[in-house]
């Protein structure tokens, strides 16, 4: 009865026609005004003025009408009002203040990707021919926004409401749960939570094919703004997903990923192989399995301060 889709999210910016610009090169196709998806999902990324960088609408899915009520109640007992017309709830974050949407829908799935085939050792898929990541002519495309990973340094609050509140489903834990990874769908994370010096998004995340369309794609990234790299392509320990962080043009953190763990039962996920302690002596915690090291810009955007400052103008925490 609870939430099962990351259906899309709003990013403000203040200049919203470069970041629409930007992601119609990458292949996502503009659906209306602002308004960009993929061939699967109409509506993925929305994108709108704002006088700093930020994530201003976070819109998920929920399965039913019981549903909605359930999460009104629950952030209601925590003092965050919503509004239920229909089969849609609305509320504001309680310290990131964007606006929370959930509307009352079934899970869309996503056509599978076409499979290219791969010469593993003892297990040849393609003879006589060259691989298709080096004579397809055109780029594999975004297929989905994944996830969403948040920054904070009120952990508690947030914590609180996402995972009480909303009821978003915890998959992993690290450093004693200074950071959350939680999901709505199957993926090991759709949001995630973590601290940072000012309330901010980290990063949002597109899933793609394969790691050769993550590699075409973020290449073509960074011919266009060599400066767009941030890190990859590596494999992450937690969510298991193959990465590459690179930055649009508004400065926000973006990620192409693919081959995410994908949790259908929580409780076996739970009770087999999650919620660890990740950063733990028995655990130790690193970025990746393999691949290169983050950088300090990865936790500690250059522009930290003026968001913090453009947030304090608005009297936001
Ligand atoms: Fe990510």
């Amino acid at each position: 009865m609870g939430l099962n889709g990351l259906l899309d999210i709003e990013l403000s910016v203040p200049n919203p026609q470069e970041l629409n610009d930007f992601w119609l090169r990458r292949g996502l196709v503009q659906t209306s005004d602002g308004v960009l998806g993929t061939v699967d999902r109409a509506v993925q990324l929305r994108i709108a003025e704002g006088s700093y960088r930020h994530m201003s609408e976070l819109h998920l899915s929920c399965e039913s009408e019981q549903g909605l009520a359930d999460i009104a109640a629950r952030i209601g007992a925590m003092g965050v009002d919503s509004t239920v017309t229909g089969t849609r709830l609305t509320c504001i974050d309680p310290v990131f203040a964007h606006r929370v949407v959930i509307d009352v829908g079934a899970q869309h799935p996503l056509s599978p990707a076409q499979q290219r085939a791969w010469n593993y050792a003892g297990d040849t898929q393609r003879t006589n021919n060259r691989a298709p990541a080096v004579v397809e002519d055109s780029l594999r495309v975004p297929r989905r926004l994944g996830h969403v990973v948040l920054a904070t340094p009120h952990l508690d609050d947030v914590n609180a409401f996402m995972f009480e509140g909303l009821g978003v489903r915890i998959s992993d834990q690290i450093l004693g749960g200074a950071a959350t990874m939680g999901r709505v769908e199957q993926d090991h994370h759709n949001l995630f939570i973590q601290p940072g010096a000012t309330s901010s998004i980290n990063h949002y995340a597109f899933e793609m094919d394969d790691l050769d369309a993550i590699g075409k794609a973020g290449q073509a990234v960074i011919d266009e703004y060599p400066e767009a790299n941030v890190v990859g392509i590596g494999r992450h320990f937690i969510g298991s997903n193959v990465f590459w962080y690179l930055l649009d043009p508004a400065g926000n953190m973006f990620e192409f990923f693919t081959d995410m763990d994908q949790i259908i039962d929580g409780e076996r996920w739970d009770r087999e192989v999650g919620r660890r302690d990740w950063g733990s002596s028995e655990n130790p915690l690193q970025f990746a399995v393999w691949g290169p090291k983050e950088p300090e810009s990865f936790f500690f955007p250059a522009d930290t301060d003026v968001i913090a400052a453009a947030r304090e103008a608005l009297g936001l925490r």
